[in-house]
């Protein structure tokens, strides 16, 4: 489906991806996990066509994603980041409509019912007037989801989604992250709570200095570290 081969990624001196392959199928559930400043933000960045990389090549469906028009690509392949990037002068409704109206990818009563629909599904048809700022972290950060669930991406990219939260809202935001999983979404997720890996992921990756260092099952990378690198950064985590 997409396929990233020897991407760099330099900014200035620092080198925040160093030569990275990597395919992405569908059905894929990715865990990429790694220390602070190794690349992860960096790799989702460039998939999504945020960033541009330095060397290397990321096709989507056998198309460069530099040929690609920005916005249709992004329609494919969705993202969402730690700290929702909801409008906050805007609606949950307005929120979730704009960009597929603005695409013209949805008719506005589409728009709308597809709206609703999404809510109703979280559980969160009533907040739907009213503006962030009157949400919890975990209803914002739901929110935020279906909000990319609005143009029906092919991929979705989530950038340690739950890092945010307060631990009581972990796990709605999981769940719905889990939910679509079992839909049949191709995910790929910076995150580190490894009990939610191991029972989600299809495939692990562990990144450190730009690099990808280990890649298995989630019983490979969380119980037989082949590295000493993984090994020390599991020993940390599991503190
Ligand atoms: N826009 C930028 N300009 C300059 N340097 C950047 C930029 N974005 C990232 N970097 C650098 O690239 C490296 C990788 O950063 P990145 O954000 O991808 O790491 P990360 O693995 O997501 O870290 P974290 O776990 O802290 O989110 C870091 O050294 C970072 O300082
Ligand atoms: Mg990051």
């Amino acid at each position: 489906m997409l396929k990233v081969t020897k991407v760099t990624k330099k900014f200035d001196t620092t080198l925040a991806l160093d030569n990275v392959s990597l395919e992405i199928n569908k059905g894929d559930r990715i865990v990429i996990i790694g220390p602070s400043g190794c690349g992860k933000s960096t790799l989702l960045r460039c998939i999504n066509g945020i960033e541009t990389p330095t060397s290397g090549k990321i096709v989507y469906k056998g198309t460069n994603i530099e040929k690609l028009d920005k916005n249709k690509f992004r329609q494919k392949v969705g993202m969402v980041f730690q700290n929702y990037n909801l409008f906050n002068h805007l609606t949950v409704k307005e929120n979730l409509t704009l960009a597929p109206i603005k695409l013209k990818f949805l008719t506005i009563e589409e728009a709308f019912s597809k709206a609703t629909k999404l809510l109703n599904a979280i559980k969160l048809t009533s907040k739907i007037n009213e503006l962030p700022q009157n949400l919890s972290g975990g209803e914002k950060q739901r929110i935020a989801i279906i909000r990319s669930l609005m143009l029906s991406p092919e991929i979705m990219l989530f950038d340690e989604p739950t890092s945010s939260l307060d631990p009581e809202m972990i796990n709605e935001v999981l769940e719905l992250m889990k939910k679509l999983a079992n839909e049949g979404m191709t995910m790929v997720v910076v995150s580190h709570e490894m009990t939610f890996a191991e029972s989600f992921a299809t495939r692990v990756i562990f990144m450190d200095e730009g690099k990808i260092i280990e890649e298995g099952t989630s019983n490979q990378i969380f119980n037989q570290p082949k590295t000493e690198r993984l090994q020390k950064f599991l020993d940390k985590i599991k503190l």
